[in-house]
């Protein structure tokens, strides 16, 4: 089995369901608590072994750059006002990982985004990963997708349950159960209408893809929305070879949306070692 290292991280949306916060400024830059989510998607890929990222992004994005460039200004400051917990926070994540970044020239779609990452990624498997979907984990999300890629040698999906109500929002996937809690998918559909759903499992934005799907990618057409679809290319692999899916274990938070943002904010604040204890009593003032 050839080894995994690659991640895409597609980060190249408008960010509509965030206007006006992300008229001049990445969604990927929003922050949950005292990181930006993208940092959050960045560290849980480097837990899961995978430490050569692809980040896809466009115009307006600059902020992601310099997030995980040497500031050496700042840390030379942080450095000699004696802040070391700052100095190491701001040093990290400027080493944290070798970043590649690649334009998606125009918005057709995340299919279209994770194409454009395909001269790095060299016949391997490579992993995708959505940042504004997060999840927390002491395993990370994409470790468990890993240990399942690990033992099948087999593309694997992120799942989790949604209400009815919602799968309009999300991919949804057709299955069969297999042994050891294993789902086949059979087919998915990129955000159906209610009744059209084949399950109310939707696909939560961690993928770990053999390299046949950027082969497929090439030839998808324009799908849901007018755009090309990563949901359509995975429906084709599906076709020509198993594809598993895999009930993700976590808090998962919808962070792409409004209420999602807030809730993540809210539980994971709730949680903060250094803020936790006094954000609960603040808000037991509030309600
Ligand atoms: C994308 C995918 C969709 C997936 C969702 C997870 O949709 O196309 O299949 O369920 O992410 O958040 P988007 O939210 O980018 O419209």
């Amino acid at each position: 089995m050839r080894p995994l290292r690659k991640i895409i991280f597609p980060a190249a949306g408008m960010g509509t369901r965030f206007l006006p916060a992300t008229k001049a400024s990445p969604k990927e830059m929003l922050t949950i608590v005292d990181k930006p989510l993208i940092q959050y998607g960045v560290e849980e890929a480097l837990a899961a072994g995978m430490d050569e990222i692809i980040m896809v992004t466009g115009r307006g994005k600059r902020a992601i750059e310099d997030h995980f460039d040497i500031s050496a200004e700042l840390e030379a400051n942080l450095k000699s006002a004696g802040k070391s917990k700052l100095y190491k926070a701001v040093s990290d994540v400027s080493r944290m990982a070798e970043v590649v970044y690649v334009r998606q020239k125009q918005a057709l779609g995340l299919g279209h985004a994770v194409l454009c990452a395909s001269p790095w990624i060299n016949d391997e498997p490579f992993g995708v990963s959505l940042a504004d979907e997060l999840i927390v984990h002491d395993k990370p999300a994409m470790r468990q997708l890993r240990d399942v890629y690990e033992a099948t040698g087999c593309s694997v999906v992120g799942l989790v349950q949604v209400p009815e109500s919602q799968v309009h929002r999300y991919g949804i996937v057709d299955f069969v159960a297999e042994e050891h809690g294993l789902l086949r998918l059979m087919n998915m559909v990129e955000k159906p209408a209610a009744e059209d759903a084949p399950s109310h499992l939707a696909i939560v934005g961690r993928y770990i893809f053999t390299p046949a799907l950027m082969t497929l990618l090439k030839d998808v057409k324009a799908g849901k929305g007018g755009e090309i679809q990563l949901t359509d290319a995975i429906a084709a692999l599906a076709r020509q070879e198993p594809v598993y899916g895999v009930l993700l274990e976590g808090q998962r938070f919808d962070a792409g949306t409004p209420e999602g943002f807030l809730q993540a904010n809210a539980i994971l604040g709730l949680q903060h070692p250094d803020y936790g204890d006094g954000f609960r009593q603040a808000l037991k003032g509030w309600l």
